[in-house]
């Protein structure tokens, strides 16, 4: 009976079976301890030389680390046996011995493991994060779909910025020039007057010089988009976001959190609503009472943000930023114009900004004189400035970093394990 490990325990007592590759082995004189991996799991299988013979034992003894092979055996509970099931195996086929395998169980670093990246996939660890990885993104759509958001993709090639021109990547398009788009945003606007809850889900590409543990060149954002939403709707859009994806996360997966990635998953059972919800101006003043260098005005630096996340349990919202440190679409502040209708959400634990939105400029004659202030060609944007022509409405959203997110709910120390095949500043490969 073919069956896959995930799923080993309905076949107790029953012969089955497995294809896959080789973990670890061990051998203790006439018995071999063969961990086998299927990509959906690992099982301890027993090879006795009392039940497969010597010809088929000295065969087995030579099976390397990664060789792939058919294992067919009879499948016993174990409570003291990783997983809860064994193997007692009663024969076997070897599809290939393995190469000797590059990764082995001793510490490697981390260059050897990025450029291995194709191989270190297959370890218990990577395993865990991008299974993780896969139901968050089955939590986002979730979440959306079953509010009655209509998904639109947005394109990837653009003619035009929509987060500022210096992280843009140009590409030549049969002649004319076009960018690998920063953000789905200017297009969701298009979109939410089309269907009024939209999102949109793919990668987005900024040419940012940034080395950190938070920066990916390649990354997956979320972003939803609301007509008639103004600042506080769509802050209340982003709690309720993270509470459900987090809660969903914590129930999927507290396994493997738990177990695998060690995580303190108390930390994530404290984010319950409300999220405190404070002025960049407040962010400002708890930045300068804790003496640290930020300098009122600019943006916050990961230490700020860091800083700041740390006086809260659960994620903070920081809103009203100077609208002279955000994209030229931020709505200015009905009080005080020289602030934004801006807001970004921190995550704990230093994991930093996870959510950046607002409410958009919805004036034409305002957004054309935004366009210009930020030396963007007004041409490109024609399009866009036709929302405001053709019944003009306030709305908002914003957009989520897959990766950040899951670094934070994994609670691993890099993005660059958070995605199959990161692209970093130095890294292009594999
Ligand atoms: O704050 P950002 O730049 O916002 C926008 O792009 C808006 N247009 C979104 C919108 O309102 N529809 O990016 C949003 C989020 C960040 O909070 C962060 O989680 C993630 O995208 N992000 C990155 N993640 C990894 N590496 C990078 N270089 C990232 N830059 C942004
Ligand atoms: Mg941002």
């Amino acid at each position: 009976m073919p069956a896959e490990i995930s799923g080993i325990g309905e076949f107790t007592g029953q012969e089955v079976l497995l294809k896959g590759w080789v973990y670890n082995m061990r051998s203790s004189g006439k018995i071999l301890f063969l961990q086998m991996r299927d990509g959906t799991g690992i099982i301890q299988c027993i090879i006795e030389k009392a039940v497969v013979g010597d010809e088929d034992f000295e065969l087995a003894s030579g099976l390397t680390q990664e060789s792939s092979l058919e294992v067919t055996g009879t499948v016993r509970e174990d409570a003291r046996a990783p997983g809860g099931y064994e193997l007692s195996v009663t024969g076997f086929s070897i599809i290939q011995i393995a190469e000797s395998y590059p990764i082995t169980p001793k510490d490697h670093g981390n260059t050897f493991l990025m450029d291995n990246r194709h191989l270190w996939l297959r370890s218990r660890r990577q395993n865990a994060i991008l299974r993780i990885r896969a139901g968050l993104i089955r939590f986002i759509r979730d979440f959306f779909d079953n509010r009655g958001f209509i998904l639109c993709d947005t394109p990837i090639f653009t003619p035009n910025a929509c987060e500022g021109t210096t992280t843009l990547f140009e590409t030549d398009y049969f002649g004319d020039r076009a960018y690998l788009t920063q953000s789905g945003q200017l297009y969701n606007e298009a979109t939410a007057a089309a269907f009024r809850k939209v999102y949109t889900f793919g990668p987005t590409f900024r040419a940012e010089k940034s080395k950190t543990r938070r920066h990916l060149i390649e990354f997956w954002m979320v972003e939803p988009e609301v007509a008639f939403a103004d600042l506080d709707d769509i802050m209340q859009l982003g709690e309720d976001f993270i509470i459900e994806i987090v809660g969903r996360a914590l129930e999927t997966y507290r396994d493997l959190l738990e177990g695998e990635l060690e995580r303190d998953v108390s930390r994530l059972e404290k984010v319950q609503g409300p999220f405190p919800r404070i002025s960049y101006a407040e962010a400002a003043r708890i930045l300068k009472e804790k003496g640290g260098d930020f300098e009122e005005g600019g943006d916050f630096g990961g230490t700020d943000e860091t800083v700041l996340a740390g006086e809260f349990d659960s994620p903070v919202f920081v809103h009203r930023f100077p609208s002279a440190i955000k994209a030229f679409y931020m709505e200015p502040d009905p009080d005080d114009p020289t602030y934004s209708l801006s807001v970004d959400l921190l995550a704990p634990e230093g994991y930093g900004e996870i959510i950046g939105g607002g409410q958009r400029v919805s004036d034409l004659g305002l957004l054309k004189k935004r366009i210009e202030e930020h030396g963007l060609p007004e041409k490109a944007f024609g399009w866009y400035l036709d929302l405001r022509r053709y019944g003009t409405f306030p709305h908002a959203g914003f957009g989520l970093g897959v990766e950040r997110t899951l670094a934070w709910i994994c609670g691993i120390q890099h993005v660059r394990e958070t995605i199959p095949f990161p692209r970093l500043l130095n890294r292009l490969s594999p």
